[in-house]
């Protein structure tokens, strides 16, 4: 049994609470908001749970194994860093934190603490991301080519981030999860046109092999559109998550190149073949993902959704920002282990920026 604390019962926090209390080997002893109206929402959803203002009272609890922190991105890294001296496993929202230095450190605490992060990268449980993590693994797309992602709709503008560090974190747990290599450099650009905070932005991210993703994210779009594309030598996809059964397509498409007389004569094949729609499992992903949550704090596994994920995405989000903020300029990441500076001092080199990634 895993006894929970969460904190922050807003627009997320009460899926992660009803999931949680569905969970067999989970009892949520107390969840904590500081607003009234949430604290009222709790009790009303879950009267046998214990609800307070102070997140002290989690604090204190020895009966409380984890804590779930589900409140805005600014005050993850307090949390979290507060619940795992008093030795609680956390469960974080995403972003992990608002930077690489924050996401460090409590990866640093938690290890010295032979305790358990999870970040929130909620949709790497989806069966859609599932079947395609399978699909590359059984290399049936082929050489990959790129990820192109647009995920946009109208809101919910966000108060402490702009729509990079908002919607992001989801393509780019995606990305970190689907394609092995590290990115080496991230082009962005964007706009903000109500609130200060840019709520239109598009996002270049280069890994080693040619392989490119691209990512669309905007709060004013009229409609929601969910629409990945994956481009592999062999095959491609499209993976519309709005879609009800058939949320992803694979075509037998592609281009042949062969060269008769020299370069200046290609020969371009069209193939289009057979499109075909796998099955996708339908479970939602949350409850699977704190049921896994559970089980690494029960048999002392290390999630792969841990920390170190969390810093990676934190990492990307840091480098586009900064690409965003030069008007985008190109912005590298340092090769892994080399010494360069913390992002926050990121120099100029030439056409572009390094940063440690
Ligand atoms: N995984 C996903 O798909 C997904 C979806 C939506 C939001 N999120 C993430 O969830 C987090 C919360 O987002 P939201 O939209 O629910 O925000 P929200 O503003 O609707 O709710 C946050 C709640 O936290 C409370 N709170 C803030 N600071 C607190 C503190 N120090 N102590 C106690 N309570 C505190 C607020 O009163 C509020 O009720 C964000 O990190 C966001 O990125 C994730």
């Amino acid at each position: 049994m895993v006894k929970f604390g969460v904190v922050g019962y807003g627009y997320w926090g009460p899926n992660i609470v009803r999931n949680l209390c569905q969970l067999e080997e989970v009892e949520v002893v107390a969840v904590c908001d500081k607003s009234p109206a949430s604290r009222r929402r709790v009790e009303k959803a879950h009267p046998d749970v214990r609800v307070t203002a102070d997140f002290a009272e989690l604090m204190s609890s020895p009966d409380i194994d984890a804590i779930a922190v589900i409140t805005p991105v600014w005050t993850h890294y307090e949390l979290a860093k507060t619940a795992l001296e008093h030795g609680k496993h956390v469960f974080v929202e995403k972003p992990f934190t608002s930077n690489t230095a924050q996401a460090e450190e409590l990866i640093d605490i938690a290890a010295r603490k032979n305790l358990k992060i999870m970040v929130d990268h909620t949709f790497l449980f989806t069966g859609a991301v599932q079947k395609i993590k399978r699909l590359l693994q059984e290399d049936a797309l082929g050489k990959l080519y790129y990820y192109d992602s647009t995920r946009v709709n109208l809101g919910l503008f966000q108060h402490d981030v702009n729509v990079i560090w908002d919607l992001a974190p989801h393509d780019l747990s995606i990305i970190d999860h689907l394609i092995d290599e590290t990115p080496e450099a991230v082009v962005a650009t964007g706009q903000s046109h109500v609130n200060g905070h840019e709520d239109v932005a598009f996002i270049t991210l280069y890994f080693p092999n040619k392989v490119i993703a691209h990512i669309n994210v905007n709060w004013m779009s009229p409609v929601k559109v969910r629409t990945t594309l994956i481009g592999g030598e062999k095959k491609m996809l499209v993976w519309n998550d709005l879609e009800v059964d058939e949320k992803i397509k694979i075509y037998d498409k592609g281009v042949h190149i062969t060269s008769r007389e020299g370069v200046y004569n290609l020969l371009v094949n069209y193939r289009s073949g057979d499109m075909w729609a796998p099955k996708v499992e339908q479970v939602e992903a949350l409850r699977s993902e704190l049921k896994y949550f559970v089980d690494c704090i029960m048999t002392d596994q290390i999630p792969f959704n841990d920390g170190n994920a969390g810093l990676r995405v934190v990492k990307m989000l840091e480098a586009a920002n900064e690409s965003l903020r030069r008007r985008g300029q190109l912005v590298y990441f340092a090769p892994q282990g080399a010494a360069t500076p913390s992002p926050a001092r990121a120099i100029p080199a030439g056409t572009g920026t390094a940063i440690e990634a």
